[in-house]
């Protein structure tokens, strides 16, 4: 299978990110051809008030990719921004796209609402999945690792693509289906969704003495006031880190603790550290050794594998549309 999926630069990955995205990408890269982007123009799309240094956090991410396990060997890594063939089939797609399908989109409606802080009533944004559908069919994708909330762009992408056939009389595109990622959300130490801006988050390059800070801080079962105190796991957050970082062993020996009071909330915390201490030092080991030199190689490579595919991709969409049918002379 032909795989395309992108991430937007806007800031630091944290555990949510590598339980609901990475480990995901990591494992396909094994068996598919995989084309993983970072989706700086679709960054823009809500932060172009931010003043994000774009190139700096896209080479942060890549930095992030590559130390988490996105093998550049047999994946390809890439800049959306740096091949100017997503902006030109962008084009093209936009003058096809009726508005229409993009005024309801669920996942546009849902952000107008909830990014009441920013100004995002733009061409920009309306077309955000336009872009995206121009990001996955370039590529001849056939599978998408998305989220549940891109799923509708993933539809869109597919009536863009049967219009597109339709309309220029061809079939030189690939209609992309979604890759749900089976994996849970991770929440934030709150309790509520994990984000940088709630400031409940563990990063992927976060010290081991930072990790220890932000659990030791945690709210645990409220029902646990001392130490004899039984506790219920189910409502407690850190039983759901440990459920997704360790080991069955130490989560059975979790449960009937804290069911029994038999061990106390710290020691608790100290084994969910543990837990989370064996994914992260080799990413941050793995990290340090990587230059800023050698990532950027990595993308020089990746991008000029995209733009290779993309520049025939775009020599036939040309053709399909500038050269069709009536022969006037
Ligand atoms: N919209 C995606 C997100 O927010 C990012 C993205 C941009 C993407 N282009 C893409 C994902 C193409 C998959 C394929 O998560
Ligand atoms: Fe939560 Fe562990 Fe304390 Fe139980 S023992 S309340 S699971 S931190």
């Amino acid at each position: 299978m032909r795989i395309v999926s992108g991430m937007r630069p806007t800031g630091k990955l944290h555990l949510g990110h590598y339980l609901g995205v990475l480990k995901n990408w990591i494992e396909l890269q094994k068996e598919n051809e995989c084309f993983f982007f970072v989706a700086d123009w679709h960054a823009l799309s809500t932060s172009y008030e931010d003043k994000l240094n774009l190139k700096s956090l896209s080479l942060e991410l890549v930095k992030d990719w590559v130390a988490s396990g996105i093998d550049p060997n047999s994946s390809t890594i890439f800049i959306q921004s740096s091949i100017k063939e997503h902006a030109e089939l962008y084009v093209i797609l936009n003058m096809i796209t009726p508005l229409g399908w993009l005024e309801r989109n669920p996942t546009y409606k849902d952000q107008l609402q909830q990014m009441k802080n920013k100004e995002i009533h733009t061409a920009g944004f309306l077309t955000y999945p336009v872009l995206q559908t121009a990001d996955i069919i370039l590529y001849d994708a056939n599978r998408v690792p998305i989220g549940e909330d891109q799923r509708p762009h993933l539809e869109i992408a597919r009536e863009i693509v049967r219009r597109f056939h339709h309309l220029f009389e061809c079939e030189i595109f690939t209609e992309p289906k979604e890759l749900l990622s089976s994996t849970s959300r991770l929440l934030g130490l709150d309790g509520r969704k994990m984000s940088k801006s709630y400031n409940n988050a563990i990063f992927l390059n976060d010290s081991k003495d930072e990790v220890w800070q932000k659990l030791r801080g945690a709210k645990t079962d409220p029902q646990r006031v001392k130490r004899t105190d039984p506790g219920d796991p189910e409502v407690c957050l850190i039983y759901d880190y440990h459920k997704a970082f360790s080991n069955e062993e130490i989560v059975k020996k979790v449960e009937d603790g804290c069911k029994s009071a038999t061990i106390g909330c710290v020691e608790c915390k100290k084994w969910c550290a543990q837990s989370i201490e064996k994914v992260l030092e080799p990413i941050r080991e793995k990290r340090a050794s990587l230059s800023n030199e050698e990532i950027d190689n990595i993308i020089k490579k990746g991008n000029e594998k995209a733009k290779e595919i993309t520049a025939k991709k775009m020599e036939k969409v040309n053709r399909a549309i500038f050269e069709i049918k009536c022969d006037i002379g």
